[in-house]
């Protein structure tokens, strides 16, 4: 089982409730640096650079967080892009990889100084009439591998619309050599919640075959995917399994390739998801003939991934650590059925008592929304044993903002 923490870094959770409120996103800084050091040293055998997956969790002090741990970054909006610069990010240590945005922003980009990942032939097209050989390119490559935690997130599949196809490669060609395109690397990204290392050598083949139409090449990006686990008895990615398999397929391949490249990968989820706990509070401990309900000042606004991909998240009460237990489905307070986390044993839960929603770091607030036109959370980041506010809550004024009102 996961554990149930009740402090963080020796800073109670409850004491952050009560002085943040609830809803409340709370982060866990040494966590984060722990998953950013694990990851280093799986692959301290090659020249690893990490490309932290900015759509994961993109507020600007833990992107700081991460860029003073040693990573890069990945965007994939032009928005994420100056997010990253905001942090203090590098331009060069910034990829941007978007699909199917508009070469105005491709342009935007390069004026930026980041390092572009195109995803389709027009776009490589344009970018070698306008650029030519002046500015070093990525491509994005569709390896045709089913992978990932479920359909929505599968993204390196033949009917994806992501990459280019690898069976489009001699038209990649075709194009680099009528502009003496400089492609310095080669990307895959095949989904989210992968176990196994299996998939990330597969991706690496793959990589590796494709490059030897690619004499400039500097880098090769597995992008990202590392599963977590989310529920009782999950398996999470075996780090180091993977580290060793992949590193030493991968320094076969330079060996052959005649030059000593860079790794890529850009995490989102293995770096942040397991940091990250959503603290909501009961509002209402419902029973019908049928279910006993726990519903929170929380919902799918905040927290989406229940239901958008039936994800699992660990629940457990934070106000009650020991007596009674009993089974509760716990829910929003959003006007539609949404369901955080059906039938779970939790110790008695009591209207004000606080609950933690577990693995909430990663695709938590970054999909948070303002449904129901409810505000957004605050978010708090536990650093050095002190919880520091790092994003305030959201007011009624943020609703009315950008809003024109007619004068009717
Ligand atoms: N690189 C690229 C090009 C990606 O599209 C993604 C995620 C990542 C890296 C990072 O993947 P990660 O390591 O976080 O699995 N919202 C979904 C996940 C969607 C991921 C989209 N792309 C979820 O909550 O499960």
């Amino acid at each position: 089982m996961q554990a149930q923490p009740t402090h963080i870094q020796g800073v109670s959770l409850l004491t952050v409730a009560d002085t943040f409120g609830t809803p409340v996103y709370v982060y866990d800084a040494e966590k984060i640096q722990a998953q950013v050091k694990r990851l280093q040293e799986a692959f301290n055998a090659v020249p690893l650079r990490i490309k932290y997956a900015t759509k994961a969790l993109s507020n600007l002090s833990i992107l700081k967080l991460l860029r003073k741990s040693g990573t890069g970054a990945d965007a994939v909006s032009i928005e994420e892009v100056l997010l990253c610069l905001e942090a203090g990010f590098p331009p060069e240590d910034i990829m941007y990889t978007p699909n199917m945005v508009s070469f105005a922003e491709i342009q935007q980009a390069v004026e930026l100084g980041v390092m572009l990942n195109i995803d389709n032939l027009p776009m490589l097209e344009k970018f070698g009439q306008t650029y030519g050989a002046s500015v070093p390119v990525c491509v994005r490559l569709n390896p045709h591998i089913l992978a990932g935690g479920n359909a929505k997130i599968s993204v390196g599949h033949i009917d994806s619309k992501f990459g280019i196809s690898i069976l489009q490669v001699k038209a990649i060609t075709e194009i680099v050599e009528r502009y003496q395109l400089q492609v310095t690397g080669l990307h895959v990204h095949t989904g989210s919640d992968i176990l196994d290392a299996a998939v990330f050598l597969k991706g690496a083949e793959i990589l590796f075959e494709a490059a030897a139409s690619f004499p400039d090449l500097r880098f090769l990006d597995f992008g990202g995917g590392f599963k977590v686990a989310y529920k009782p008895g999950d398996i999470a990615t075996d780090m180091e399994d993977i580290g060793e398999k992949v590193s030493a397929a991968f320094l076969a391949f330079c060996e052959r390739y005649g030059r000593k490249l860079e790794l890529w990968f850009e995490p989102g989820k293995f770096l942040v998801s397991e940091a990250g706990f959503l603290l909501v509070r009961a509002n209402v401990v419902k029973s019908t003939p049928a279910s006993t309900f726990i519903g929170v000042d929380s919902g799918l606004n905040h927290l989406i991934r229940p239901m958008m991909y039936d994800a699992y998240h660990s629940v457990y009460n934070l106000t009650k650590t020991s007596g009674s237990e009993q089974v509760y489905t716990i829910v929003g307070y959003i006007c539609e059925t949404d369901t955080i986390a059906a039938e779970r044993r939790l110790h008695t839960v009591d209207t004000g008592d606080v609950l933690v929603i577990q693995n909430a770091g990663a695709y938590g607030f970054s999909m948070a929304s303002n449904y129901n036109s409810r505000m957004r959370p605050a978010e708090v980041l536990i650093y050095e044993g002190e919880a520091h506010l790092i994003r305030k809550r959201e007011t009624f004024d943020d609703l009315l903002r950008q809003q024109v009102v007619l004068s009717f």
